[in-house]
């Protein structure tokens, strides 16, 4: 079964709103790992624009999972990258304005300086993966860098017709076998909700799905540990019996 990294980057966009100290993601990636959470990622953007440097050092302190740091490829990132030694860092685009990573690394193009950014983080153990789309020479280039994972961009899928949706379904489980086959480890996310990750879970090789915006928005119904409980649920394939006994215990419950 695929671990669930949870991304708590909107918990921060809430706070950030307001240049307050609440929400504090840092308090709350604790109730993440309650739920399940086999790891929290945190993208800390050039903009800081929700995620702040003090948040990626306290959770290195205090999670007790695994710290999944997104950045892109900058010096200023990887020295911080170096300074905090996350357990994992995940090279992504970036671009001021847009309003979340849109699209997967160009590792064919930046293939030298990728290469060289990853050695860094390497030499420091620190193992790195690059968010790419499910296209083979991405993948290809991916491996020639000696990067230690992808992370397959499921973005196209989440926003697909359902007519294109089986074609895009397929391309991620095609780059699933194929980036398997060259020896790097698969982790997939991004756009995943409740409706749509059942079918990318399924899919035998993807180690770790990374889900943020859709477990946040609702935890606000429901709490984050049971948002977090109920993706872990649908990623095992128990989705449905998990929301029957759900919904029986609480209508056992005295109104
Ligand atoms: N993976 C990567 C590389 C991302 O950049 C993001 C968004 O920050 C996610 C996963 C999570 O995407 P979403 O918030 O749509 O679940």
């Amino acid at each position: 079964m695929a671990k669930l990294g949870v991304n708590i980057d909107h918990i921060a966009s809430v706070r950030q709103a307001r240049r307050t100290v609440e929400p504090d993601p840092v308090n709350l990636a604790f109730i993440a790992e309650l739920g399940g959470a086999d790891s929290i990622t945190v993208h800390l953007r050039e903009d800081r624009r929700h995620i702040q440097d003090r948040d990626v050092r306290l959770l290195r302190k205090t999670i007790r999972t695994q710290l999944n740091l997104e950045m892109a490829p900058t010096d200023e990132m990887v020295n911080i990258a170096l300074n905090v030694c996350p357990d994992m860092v995940t090279l992504v685009p970036e671009r001021r304005e847009e309003i979340t990573t849109e699209g997967g690394l160009d590792i064919i193009v930046n293939q030298i300086y990728i290469k060289e950014v990853i050695s860094k983080l390497q030499d420091e153990s620190i193992p790195v993966s690059l968010f790419v789309d499910p296209s083979y020479d991405q993948i290809q280039a991916s491996a020639d860098t000696g990067a230690d994972f992808v992370e397959l961009h499921t973005g196209c899928y989440a926003e697909a017709s359902t007519k294109e949706r089986v074609k895009q379904l397929s391309l991620i489980k095609e780059a699933t076998a194929i980036s398997q086959s060259l020896g790097l480890g698969v982790n997939a996310g991004h756009g995943l909700t409740y409706q749509n990750v059942s079918a990318i879970a399924e899919i035998r090789g993807i180690q770790e799905l990374n889900i943020g915006h859709t477990i946040i928005a609702r935890s606000l119904a429901v709490g984050l540990k049971e948002a977090v409980q109920e993706m872990k649920a649908l990623i095992s394939g128990k989705g449905s019996n998990y929301i029957r006994n759900h919904r029986n215990n609480h209508s056992k419950e005295p109104c």
